[in-house]
């Protein structure tokens, strides 16, 4: 980790008001990607991890029992339950909690995570993809910023001073560590994926 989970967290405080504007396509396609391949049915509990500001958990609460937020920006909360409360939403909370500790003990179906594993070293996306698992949500949707080959150091789709990115194999190797098998690849560039896992057996 390049950063403390407290310089992140107070990173993303100050951006959050306008942390939703001009999103790159890439992210809005990630986003799409994890929605699409979350798939929660209306009896189902879904843990979004690194929750921001909401987009794929408010994005999924129309199809899901309930849908659960974790981050350690208490900013990009904040927006999070305001759009939540906007959009007439009840079946949505947002606490603080963090890869490490999602502080959450309930049961999960259906984990996803979107564009905020990357930054996390490697060892500790290791440690978290585990705690996911031990969860024991039967899919497990990661969207991030990852590498497919060589990034290309003259254009780089994250920032080096403070993102952490992993390469697809390594995350492919993480999830089949915590029991899950890998059942779906989308690249939507070089740089940015979507994996999705399913408990294996
Ligand atoms: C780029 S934003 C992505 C937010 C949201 N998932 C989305 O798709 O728009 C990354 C988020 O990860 C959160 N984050 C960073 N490190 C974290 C950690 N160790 N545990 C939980 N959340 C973390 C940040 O606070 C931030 O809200």
């Amino acid at each position: 980790m390049k950063r403390t989970p407290e310089e992140h967290a107070a990173r993303f405080d100050e951006v959050a008001p306008e942390y939703d504007a001009d999103k790159s396509d890439e992210y809005r396609a990630c986003v799409s990607l994890v929605v699409e391949h979350a798939v929660p049915g209306p009896d189902d509990v879904v843990l979004d991890l690194g929750c921001g500001t909401g987009a794929i958990a408010l994005a999924l609460a129309g199809d899901a029992r309930e849908v659960v937020g974790r981050d350690i920006s208490e900013g990009m909360m904040e927006e999070a339950r305001r759009k939540a409360d906007e959009a007439g939403l009840e079946n949505l909370s947002f606490k603080y909690g963090s890869f490490r500790e999602p502080d959450y003990d309930g049961e999960v179906d259906v984990v996803v995570s979107n564009f905020a594993m990357h930054h996390l070293a490697d060892d500790e996306k290791r440690e978290a993809i585990r705690i996911i698992g031990e969860l024991g949500p039967r899919r497990f949707v990661l969207g991030d910023v990852m590498f497919f080959g060589e990034p290309d150091p003259d254009e780089p789709f994250y920032d080096p001073e403070v993102d952490d990115p992993a390469t697809v194999g390594v995350l492919a190797d993480a999830l089949t560590d915590a029991g899950f098998a890998l059942v779906a690849v989308e690249m939507v560039h070089e740089q940015v994926g979507v994996l999705v896992a399913e408990r294996a057996g």
